[in-house]
């Protein structure tokens, strides 16, 4: 079921990937729900499968992925009815994105200026009107003064400006969602609680919806309202962040509540759950967390854990009771 109040619903997403050593089952039937004007987290470790989920939003598929099946409906809309320029249409204007590494999306041969007046222009904003909204967005997201800063170039900034400016140019033509795919993971503490701070405030003032995608509960604890937990392609417990925080209910959940970095430096998260995620290449027959789970009895091998809801507004996937 999906609500009124929902601006994205996924529902059973499978994706898998062509890789050199065989097809990678990334996304294992995934349900979630994006509200208007929430911050929705999504967190596990690496290789779990967020950004794959990430880019079936924007339908940003490289040649060796492959849709298997389920939806994404966007207002109501099947995403994957839309055609190849009704979606072009989409991204950007309706839903953006933004990456770990703000120079993947920028051109080092273009000022800043150039670069955010030619994503307006794109979006059919005339040239004149383009650049005094340059000059506004930079100042939006705290890139000052926005007239000097404009005629730099990126290598003439620090990450933090860099991603300041990323954020700008995918807020330019106010999309309804902000996909933020690990945008402070290279960025030193007090710059990412800077970043934090600024996607907040965005979100009050423009009533966007923004999707966090992390590493780090801490994150999730500080600026998310939901969160779904992914774990090897699936998702094992989803809900208010709030509930979920004081009263973790999947053994994973509480295990990356405890591995929130303590001093908050970088590099040194889940260095405490002992074991790895599964292969993805192979199938998951019972709980996929088993091998790494503390609680793991025979049944959990048995088939994977249907999820379970202990309120409107938190439910997980174990078999452990309530
Ligand atoms: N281009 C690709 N080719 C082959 N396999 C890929 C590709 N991209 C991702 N994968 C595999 O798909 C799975 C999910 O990857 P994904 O990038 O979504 O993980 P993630 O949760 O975003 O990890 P990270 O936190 O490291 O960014 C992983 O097993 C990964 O190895
Ligand atoms: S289903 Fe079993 S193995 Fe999986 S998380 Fe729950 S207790 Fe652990
Ligand atoms: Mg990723």
């Amino acid at each position: 079921m999906t609500s009124a109040n929902d601006l994205i619903s996924i529902r059973n997403l499978q994706v898998s990937l062509m890789s050199a050593r065989g097809l990678v089952h990334a996304v294992r039937g995934i349900d979630l729900d994006v509200q208007r004007g929430e911050i929705h987290g999504v967190v596990g470790e690496s290789g779990c499968g967020k950004t794959v989920t990430a880019k079936s939003i924007m339908r940003l598929y490289d040649e060796n992925i492959m849709l298997s099946g389920g939806h994404i409906f966007f207002e109501g809309y099947d995403m994957f009815s839309l055609s190849e320029r009704e979606i072009q249409a989409l991204r950007g204007s309706e839903v953006s994105m933004i990456f770990q590494d703000p120079m993947t999306a920028l051109n080092p041969l273009y000022t800043i200026g150039y670069q955010l007046e030619e994503t307006l222009t794109n979006k059919g904003v005339k040239k004149m009107e383009a650049a005094a909204r340059a000059v506004k967005l930079l100042e939006d997201v705290g890139v000052n003064p926005p007239e000097s800063r404009k005629s730099q170039y990126p290598f003439e900034m620090s990450g933090g400006m860099l991603q300041r400016v990323m954020i700008a140019m995918a807020i330019s033509c106010n999309p309804k969602l902000l996909i933020a795919d690990e945008p402070t993971t290279s960025l030193d503490v007090t710059v990412q609680a800077q970043i934090l701070d600024l996607l907040t405030r965005l979100r009050d003032g423009r009533y966007m919806s923004i999707l966090m995608i992390t590493h780090n509960f801490g994150i999730v604890a500080e600026i998310c309202d939901r969160v779904s937990v992914m774990y090897a392609g699936g998702i094992v417990e989803s809900g208010d962040v709030r509930e979920i925080f004081r009263d973790p209910r999947h053994p994973y959940t509480s295990d990356l509540i405890k591995s929130i970095p303590r001093s908050g430096t970088r590099g040194t998260l889940l260095a405490t759950i002992p074991g790895t995620p599964p292969d993805l290449l192979r199938e998951i027959n019972g709980c996929a967390y088993a091998p790494r789970c503390r609680y793991a009895s025979g049944v959990c091998a048995e088939a994977p854990p249907p999820p379970r809801s202990i309120s409107e507004s938190h439910s997980y996937a174990c078999v452990r009771g309530t």
